[in-house]
């Protein structure tokens, strides 16, 4: 039993049944008082009868209120309990509030014996309708009972389904309680501060250091930031609509602003178009900081292998020449320019690649891939990687064991809890899944496993609602405040981001061997290079080549005489022309 040891010493604390029982029969014998003195005309007497009957109806009124808290339970209200002012503030006129009515019922039948309420703990909010509602509550526990961590899941399991609502809870095993509250410190919506913008190369390569992208905040406003020079990688789990976009676009307007250069492989196709598509006010440049992009939209998705071979021959020239590097320059060798590889779609990715591309062919890519995750961080390469789940088929384990930051956005299935996170994670992110409320958009949790110490975190956050490229405050489907928020952080954050490093892309001279096949044996020509039917090792064979130059005025431009090779020229190579693509059309 959580609570002492029966007093048996004094009439107070005696248990509720017995003061019911006791002053129930007092209080009923005190009522009877006047058939005893009905008939005797002294008005002592009867001042005497009838002030017996007034104390005789408290008593009943005590011993009914002291048998109400016998049926809720003797041990759960704690001995003390009856005389303590808590007592009243439980109460909804006559009766026990319906909240705490309901709480102390499933605490009960669910945990009989194991919990005494923590009457400091009760927590009343306004309910908006005249009454009281309840938001917080807490229990002492018997000692010990919480160092299980499967206790308090199911603690928390059952509190959430027989309270219904979503409870936060704290359990503090070393002192055997616990505390529940519905008042989320979380805000409902948050916008991005406006990030410091880096004015050249060579502050961008210094910042690298300790420099922190900020997800969001988390409860009581802290900004939650993670460095890649020690977390190396994220994977980002989220389900469709979670909220998995607006959550890299405001990593990427930060990372922008820092003066990382991004490569992008866009899954769907249409995602990053803001980040990709030429501006025809800028020479037809993309924003500044994307340095590469492909979509996976094809079918065979090689432009999306084409950004993933950028970022991996970008860190083998690092490597091949890190030896020389080092021997030239052994304080300042590894001040490159920091690369973020961004990875959308990749469980849809795989899939496609599983069925047109060899095993062979999807083997490399993955490879790239495997081996970016273990050798990019030493060489400032760093991979964002998204997933809709976390199973083997969407995300190998070696992948999930070289991401260290595991980022699930909206509430998470049960099954993706098993999954995504490190096992000694998991109970911590299982607790907080419990209280999610799936509602809230932008809600996300992060779990992260301290590459030095090993030590595992895991914390509720609301994600930043930011401004990117190719976004509107009009757009019916964002929260109204983005017209407020949002033109600032343009003007001042996302149009201010200097142009550092050039684009990049490949040579493209010749037809892949598939494409020259398929018309040596007779299919029509194409009238263009097609950049899909290239293999993913005769795109590891293609030069890279520099897209941009800085022109006679100092401005950046692209190279006239690289155009044929700039996905976003209409020289492209691989551009098909203009209605060559066949689409049917369904309208009647
Ligand atoms: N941090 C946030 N704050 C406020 N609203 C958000 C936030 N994140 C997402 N949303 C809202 O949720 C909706 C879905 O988000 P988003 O498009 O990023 O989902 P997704 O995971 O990329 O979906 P899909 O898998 O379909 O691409 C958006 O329309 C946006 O309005
Ligand atoms: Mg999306």
């Amino acid at each position: 039993m959580a609570h002492q040891v029966r007093d048996t010493s004094g009439f107070a604390p005696a248990s509720h049944q017995s003061l019911a029982l006791c002053l129930g029969t007092l209080g009923g014998s005190l009522l009877l008082w006047p058939i005893a003195v009905w008939g005797f005309p002294s008005p002592f007497r009867f001042i005497i009868a009838w002030a017996a009957v007034g104390l005789g109806a408290w008593l009943l009124s005590r011993s009914r209120w002291h048998w109400r808290l016998h049926e809720l339970g003797e041990g759960i209200l704690g001995s003390d309990f009856g005389a303590s002012p808590a007592a009243a503030e439980l109460l909804e006129g006559k009766h026990i509030h319906r909240d705490v009515n309901r709480l102390l019922n499933v605490a009960k039948t669910k945990f009989a014996d194991k919990l005494v309420l923590d009457n400091s703990a009760v927590e009343f909010e306004d309910d908006g309708k005249g009454g009281r509602k309840l938001v917080g509550w807490g229990f002492r526990c018997e000692p010990g009972y919480l160092t299980d961590t499967a206790v308090q899941d199911k603690m928390q399991k059952t509190f959430q389904s027989g309270l219904g609502g979503f409870w936060s809870f704290q359990f503090n095993p070393s002192r055997d309680t616990f505390t529940a509250t519905k008042k989320s410190n979380l805000p409902r919506l948050v916008f991005p501060p406006l990030w410091p913008v880096v004015r050249g190369a060579e502050e961008a390569k210094k910042l690298y250091l300790g420099w922190k992208f900020k997800i969001g905040v988390a409860a009581g406003g802290e900004e939650i930031g993670f460095s890649l020079d020690k977390w190396s990688h994220v994977r980002i789990i989220g389900e469709t609509n979670a909220g998995k976009s607006v959550a890299i676009q405001n990593w990427m307007e930060q990372f922008r602003a820092a003066g990382w250069m991004l490569i992008l492989g866009d899954g769907k196709g249409q995602d990053y178009v803001g980040y990709s598509n030429p501006n025809p006010d800028d020479h037809n440049l993309p924003v500044p900081g994307t340095i590469a992009a492909g979509s996976g939209a094809s079918t065979r998705g090689m432009g999306y292998v084409g950004a993933i071979v950028t970022a991996y021959q970008i860190m083998q020239e690092r490597q091949l020449s890190s030896e020389q590097d080092k021997i030239d320059n052994p304080a300042g060798w590894n001040m490159y320019p920091p690369l973020l590889l961004v990875l959308d779609e990749i469980k849809g990715m795989r899939e496609k690649w599983k069925t047109a591309l060899s095993g062979d062919e999807q083997k490399s890519v993955e490879s790239m891939i495997t081996q970016l995750l273990a050798l990019g961080r030493a060489f400032r390469v760093h991979v964002v990687l998204l997933s809709q789940d976390a199973y083997v088929d969407s995300m190998p384990s070696t992948w999930t064991s070289n991401t260290p930051l595991a980022i699930c956005l909206g509430k998470p299935k049960d099954n993706t809890v098993q999954k995504a996170f490190e096992k000694s994670v998991v109970p911590k992110v299982r607790q907080i899944r419990e209280s999610m409320d799936p509602e809230i958009k932008g809600r996300g949790l992060f779990a992260s496993v301290d590459p030095i110490t090993g030590a595992s975190d895991a914390m509720e956050y609301q994600g930043y609602l930011s401004y990117a490229p190719g976004e509107s405050w009009d757009n019916p489907k964002i929260p109204s405040q983005a017209a407020k928020e949002w033109p600032k952080f343009k003007e001042q954050v996302s149009d201010k981001v200097p142009r550092l490093w050039t684009r990049m892309w490949f040579r493209i001279d010749h037809k892949s061997e598939a494409q020259r096949g398929a018309e040596a044996a007779g299919e029509p020509g194409l009238g263009y290079i097609d950049f899909d039917q290239f293999s993913p090792a005769e795109i590891l064979r293609m030069e890279r080549v520099a897209l941009d130059m800085r022109g006679a005025s100092g401005e950046i431009v692209p190279k006239p005489d690289m155009a044929k090779y700039d996905p976003c020229s209409p020289l492209y190579v691989c551009r098909a022309p203009l209605g060559s693509r066949r689409v049917l059309n369904p309208e009647l």
